[in-house]
């Protein structure tokens, strides 16, 4: 252990060395370089600071593993202009090859905002399916837990929620507006292939909602959340102490456990 320790110090001295020669040469070299190495080291500093932060103990996947035994999936993205606050593009696809690659039916979403990861929910569902999304009411948006950020606390008030699912797709989505503190799941117990995790962020309500959709999958079912990331500790926080597996998926913020299978057995 001491050795390992002294080791990873001298590679470490060794790295500093290194870094140190390379920004003598740049400034000298290529000066504008210097604020974009910055940029980067400061930002990775900042992510790992706080070892509650810090994602990296979470094992990566990528997306190809969640291709199951297929060799390619045709799955369905629509991709909006408008993605403030919402799943990115390849947070997209991932959602989309997950949904094909399981054939989910019934889903689950918490955090409806204006529509774009439930469209894309709706879009791969398997025939006759249907996506739920909850979010808080419009003429009552109060919730009965704690939401820190102030910027969570805005986007709670927002009108519109819902307002990008594409009209053709409505048929497919059902509203469901109240807190999700509120919200009893027993009438969705083990029925529900996929559930997505993307409302408020702060710890009472992850563990909320997380535990909520966990009761509704299904056995061999797939719990997502979005935000893990050190930008949202407390989602890190959470994740680093479920009793499940959870992976993250490479180049997102998704993460992702497996309900197990007393059957099947579980990947994950
Ligand atoms: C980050 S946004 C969801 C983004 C969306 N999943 C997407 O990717 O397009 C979070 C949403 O959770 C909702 N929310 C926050 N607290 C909630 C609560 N207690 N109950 C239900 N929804 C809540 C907010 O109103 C907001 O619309």
């Amino acid at each position: 252990m001491a050795e390992d320790r002294q080791k990873s110090v001298m590679d470490a001295g060794r790295k500093l060395l290194v870094l140190a020669y390379n920004l003598i040469r740049i400034s000298r070299a290529n000066p504008s370089g210097l604020r974009h190495v910055l940029g980067v080291a400061l930002s990775g500093s900042s992510d790992v600071i706080s070892p509650e932060a810090d994602v990296r103990s979470l094992p990566e996947i990528t997306l190809a593993e969640l291709f199951g035994d297929k060799q390619s999936i045709r799955a369905v993205v629509e991709v909006f202009n408008d993605g403030a606050a919402a799943v990115s593009g390849l947070e997209c696809i991932a959602l989309s090859v997950l949904m094909v690659a399981n054939r989910c039916r019934r889903v689950f979403e918490f955090g409806t905002y204006k529509g774009i990861s439930t469209t894309q929910l709706a879009l791969n569902l398997a025939p006759g399916g249907m996506v739920f999304t909850i979010d808080l009411p419009e003429d009552d948006p109060r919730y009965s837990l704690t939401i820190s950020s102030p910027a969570e606390r805005k986007l709670t008030k927002e009108a519109g929620k819902g307002r990008l699912v594409p009209e053709d797709l409505l048929a497919k989505v059902t509203f469901l507006r109240m807190d999700s503190a509120e919200f009893d799941p027993a009438p969705f117990l083990e029925s529900i292939d996929l559930a997505f995790v993307d409302g408020a962020h702060s710890y009472d309500y992850v563990k909320n909602d997380s535990l909520k959709a966990w009761q509704m999958l299904r056995p061999g079912g797939w719990l997502v959340w979005h935000d893990c990331s050190p930008r949202h500790r407390d989602v890190v926080r959470f994740l680093k102490s479920f009793p499940s597996a959870v992976n993250r998926v490479a180049g997102t913020d998704l993460a992702l456990s497996q309900k197990p299978d007393t059957d099947r057995g579980s990947k994950g």
